[in-house]
This record gives structure tokens, sequence and C-alpha cells, in this order.
């Protein structure tokens, strides 16, 4: 069976903690068994916002990738590679740049966003304006159609889909693309045959829009077909030209809020984060200062745990029974909060053992990381190269 490609990427920011665990890669762990997965340390995009000191990117890029493997992304399944390295990306950003307009660029709400929050550093660079591009040219370079990303890069999904569908439309006027897609049909089967048939003549020639509805429907039931064919497909109904990218679309997954201990959302730049190869000792100094729901000054003093960032962690590592616990023995004041995170050390301490283990032994063997990641960058490159060639060819280079 071909699986389809799936692309996601990360900014390489050191060691990963907790929240990157529960929220991507838990995601990237599940997928990789049911794609051809390529995960990518994106040292470019740290590149655009760090170009002042980019001292420590090398080195968070490897403790990065450790970390992934620590926790089971396995380069039997997936490729796991390093941007910078597969200059095919980089070339493709520059052609894409050609057809891209600025306007395009300038209202992606990250870009406002970021230049707002990090004032201490000077992002009225190229580099930073072309982030979202950069990101585009990533996904593009795969053909991926699926993106597993979170709600705040949404934006930047819609922007790698403006541009395919713009490069498409620009480029993909070509005889030989009518050609193509009717040989897909004549091999669908009879009965899809006949009916993906009827329906482009009622779209195409009677403007039925519930044609192309019925028509999207039945390719998609086609579970034969590869992401490319569909696109055809779908663009021979709609009467486009040849798909030469694919457009892409999110793949959002429901992420639990990750608390950081000091309450608001987990993150490096917030200084509050548990890293996946934290001491022991470290995480329980850490859990046992958390900030508690403030109406708890005093042990005999009851709380709601709906007030409390510890709940927010329970809800993520308790079991039924410890979590009723911690709400009968919150509201009526029975447990202590030290009592009360008591379990959560355990159950987080218990998490990280065997990642620390293999971390640990993964960063005594940075021969057969290196061997990994060489491995991935050489997949990715011919992914990525097959896609640039017929990008050149197309644009006519
Ligand atoms: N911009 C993404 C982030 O900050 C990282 C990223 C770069 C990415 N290229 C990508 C994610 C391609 C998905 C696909 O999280
Ligand atoms: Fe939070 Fe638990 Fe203390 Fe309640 S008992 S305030 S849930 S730490």
């Amino acid at each position: 069976m071909v699986h389809q490609r799936i692309l996601s990427g990360m900014r390489p920011t050191g060691s990963m903690h907790l929240g990157h665990f529960h929220g991507v890669l838990k995601n990237w762990l599940k997928l990789q068994h049911e794609y051809d997965c390529f995960f990518s340390a994106v040292d470019l995009h740290a590149l655009t916002t760090e170009y002042a000191a980019p001292g420590n990117i090398k080195k968070d890029t490897w403790e990065m990738i450790i970390d992934w493997l620590a926790v089971g992304i396995d380069p039997k399944l997936a490729h796991i590679f390093i941007q910078s390295k597969v200059p095919e990306i980089s070339e493709l950003h520059v052609l894409l740049s050609m057809i891209t307009p600025l306007s395009w660029l300038e209202r992606v709400p990250t870009y406002k966003d970021q230049q707002q929050k990090l004032k201490d550093k000077d992002l009225s660079t190229y580099g930073f304006l072309g982030y979202p591009l950069l990101q585009a040219a990533d996904i593009l370079a795969f053909k991926s159609d699926q993106i597993p990303v979170g709600e705040d890069q949404v934006p930047h999904v819609e922007l790698a889909r403006e541009i395919a569908r713009h490069f498409n439309h620009l480029y993909g006027r070509d005889e030989d693309y009518q050609k193509k897609a009717e040989d897909l049909i004549n091999k669908l089967g009879k009965k899809p045959e006949k009916l993906y048939r009827k329906l482009l003549n009622d779209y195409q020639e009677k403007g039925e829009a519930q044609a192309l509805q019925q028509g999207y429907a039945l390719v998609k039931e086609q579970g034969h077909l590869s992401a490319q064919d569909r696109e055809r497909l779908f663009g021979y109904l709609e009467g486009r030209g040849k798909i030469i990218l694919p457009e892409p679309k999110a793949l959002l997954t429901e992420v639990p809020q990750f608390p950081g201990i000091d309450g608001q959302k987990m993150s490096k730049s917030y200084n509050n984060t548990i890293i996946l190869r934290e001491e022991p000792e470290s995480v329980e100094k850490k859990v046992r200062t958390m900030p508690t729901d403030p109406a708890r000054i005093r042990r005999t003093d009851p709380g709601d745990p709906k007030k409390c960032p510890v709940w927010q962690l329970h809800k993520i590592y308790s079991d039924d029974e410890v979590k009723d616990w911690v709400c009968e023995g919150c509201r009526k004041a029975k447990i202590g909060c030290i009592d009360c995170k008591k379990p959560l050390i355990d159950a987080i301490i218990k998490e990280q053992a065997p990642i620390r283990a293999r971390a640990k032994e993964f960063s005594e063997n940075m021969d057969t990381v290196r061997k990994i990641v060489d491995d991935g960058c050489n997949a990715a490159r011919e992914v990525a190269g097959e896609t640039l060639k017929e990008v050149q060819e197309i644009i006519g280079l």
C-alpha cells in the first residue's frame, strides 16, 4: 500500500518540554504509522528571528532531534531531516518568491503579531517577511496535502494553499493535462468512470454546482488514487489547469492546553517549562512550587480545581479515581495542595524515565543520530528534488 506523504516541521528551540510532547510529538508518533512522514528541523526558520545571534541553532537542532528519537519517532517509519541540508527547499522558496505578491505576506497575521511580541529584535527583514513563504516551500516541496499543525499555524497553511493555486494557474496550462486526466478517468473502473463523466458534463456544460460537490465526493471515494491524481481529477472537474503543486490543508488535532509551572502556557520564552530530560528532583521541585487556586491560603480553605493549573495537569496525567480524589479533596479541603501534587509528580517522573534513558543513549551515540539524519536528508532531497525539477521545467528554466 502506498502511504500518503505528510510533512511537518518544528523550529529548533533546544530540548523539548512536556508541552511539545503532549502537543505535537504524541501526534507525530501516531502519524508515523499511518503516513509516509517527513519531520523537519527547520533551522532556517529559526534563523529568521535569530540571525543576529545564531550561535545556538546547531546545538538546539541536535538536542531537538535527540528528543524526537527519544520519545519514539522511529527512523524506520519516518524521515527526520534538517531543513538547511535540503537546499532544494531553499531553491523552491526563491522560485515561489517570484510569484508571491508582497501583500499576501504582509497580511499574514503572525507577521505583525510576532514583530510586536519580539520587540527586542529587528524583524523588518526580508527573511522574516518571507517566513510563511519558506514554510510554503517546505510544504509544497513534499506535495503533502495534509499538514499536521496547531491552530496558530493555520494562516501559514492557507498561504501555502494560495501559492499552490496561483502557481498552478500561472503555469499549469498545457495540453498534456487533458490527456493525463482522461487516462486517469479511463482507469477509474466502469461505474465510477461513467458517473464522473456525467458529473463533469453536468458541471461544465450545465453549471450545476451540486454536480461539482458530488464529483468531489466520488473522487474522494477512490481510495487507491494518490493525492496528486485526486487533485488532477478535482481540477479537471473544475476546469482548472494542470496541478503541479497540490493544495495542502491543515490537519488540526485537538491538543490540551499544557500549563507551565507558573500557570501560563508552557513555553521556553516564558521560562516555565519542564523539559523531557528534567532530573526527577527538579521535576518534584518545580511541581511543588506551582501556583494553585489562590483561595487556598490555609490547608483548611476549600478550593476549586477549575481555578488551578495543577488540575490541568491532572486532566492529562491522572485516571478517574485520582481525579475524583482531587476534586473532592480540594473542594472540601480534605487534602492539601502538596498531597494533590504528589501523584502528579510520580506520573511525570514515570513518563519521563524511559525517554530520559533513550535520550541519554542517543546523545552518547551521536554517530547513530547523524546517520539517521543523513538518511533522512537524502530521502528528503530526493522528494524535494523531484518537485524542484518539475517546477523548473514548467516555468521554463
Ligand atoms: N512555522 C512552524 C512553527 O512555528 C514550523 C514549520 C516550518 C512548519 N515549516 C513547516 C510546520 C512546515 C509544518 C509544516 O511551528
Ligand atoms: Fe489545585 Fe489540587 Fe490545591 Fe486544589 S488541592 S488548589 S486542585 S493543587
